[in-house]
C-alpha cells in the first residue's frame, strides 16, 4: 500500500490554473505577445520564472529585458494573480477533495504538498485545508522546478517516506513528468491528450477517492 499521497495545488485542488492562466494573459497582452490555451498547457505547473522565460521565447521578446524588468514583469503577473485569490474560499475546493483528505488522514497516510507555487501555503489556508496537510514542500528550497523531480522528492521527505511509497496527482504535463521522474505513482486530473495514455486518469475530482487510488496503485 502506498503511504503518501503528493498533491498539486492549482488544478487539483482548486481552479486557480484558471487564474494563473488568465494573468500571464493579460500580461502577455500587453507586451504584444498572443498565448492560447493550448500553449497554456506548457505553462501549468512551471515556475513563475520559467513561465515568464517561455512566454518572452514565444514572442521572441526574450532578449528584450534586463534582469530588473524581467522581474518587475514576474512581480507584475504575480500582483494581479494575488489580487484575484483574495476571494478564493472552502466553496472553491474542488468536488470529492475535502472528502479524499478526510478518508486519507482517517487511513494514515500521510498527505503532502508538491506545488511549484509561492502563493501555495496562502491559498490552503484560504481553503481551510491547511491542517489536513502533514507537510509542504517549499518550492523555493527545490534547485529545478517541474519537469524535474525535485518537488516531489521533497513533498515525500518532508513528511517521512520515500517517492516510492507515494501517489502523485497532477493537471500538468510538466507534472506529470515530475512525478513519474521521482519514482512516485501517478494520477493525472484532466485528458490523455495532454497527460498520455499510459497513466491513470481521472476527468474530475471527484472520481479521486480512496478505493480509486488503491486500486490504481494495486493494478
Ligand atoms: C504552479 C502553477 C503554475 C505557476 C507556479 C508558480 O505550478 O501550476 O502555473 O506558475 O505554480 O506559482 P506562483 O504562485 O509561485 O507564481
Ligand atoms: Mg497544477
Amino acid at each position: 500500500m502506498f503511504k503518501g499521497v503528493l498533491f498539486d495545488l492549482d488544478g487539483v485542488i482548486t481552479d486557480t490554473a484558471e487564474y494563473h492562466y488568465l494573468a500571464w494573459k493579460k500580461l502577455a497582452d500587453d507586451l504584444g505577445i498572443s498565448i492560447d490555451r493550448q500553449f497554456n498547457e506548457k505553462l501549468k505547473g512551471v515556475s513563475r520564472e520559467d513561465s515568464l522565460r517561455l512566454i518572452l521565447k514565444h514572442g521572441n521578446r526574450e532578449k528584450n529585458f534586463s534582469e530588473a524588468e524581467f522581474n518587475q514583469l514576474a512581480k507584475t503577473k504575480n500582483d494581479n494573480y494575488v489580487e484575484m485569490i483574495q476571494a478564493v474560499s472552502p466553496k472553491d475546493v474542488y468536488p470529492g477533495i475535502l472528502e479524499l483528505l478526510i478518508s486519507l488522514k482517517n487511513a494514515g497516510i500521510k498527505i503532502s504538498l508538491a506545488s511549484a507555487s509561492k502563493n501555495g501555503p496562502f491559498l490552503l489556508k484560504q481553503m481551510e485545508l491547511t491542517n489536513y496537510f502533514d507537510g509542504i514542500a517549499d518550492p523555493a528550497a527545490v534547485k529545478a522546478g517541474k519537469p524535474a523531480p525535485d518537488i516531489f522528492i521533497l513533498a515525500a521527505q518532508v513528511v517521512g517516506l520515500n517517492p516510492e511509497e507515494c501517489i502523485g496527482i497532477e493537471d500538468a504535463q510538466a507534472g506529470i513528468a515530475a512525478i513519474k521522474a521521482s519514482g512516485a505513482f501517478p494520477i493525472g486530473v484532466g485528458e490523455a491528450e495532454q497527460l498520455g495514455s499510459d497513466i491513470a486518469l481521472v476527468q474530475s475530482t471527484d472520481e479521486l477517492t480512496l478505493d480509486f487510488l488503491k486500486k490504481q496503485w494495486n493494478n
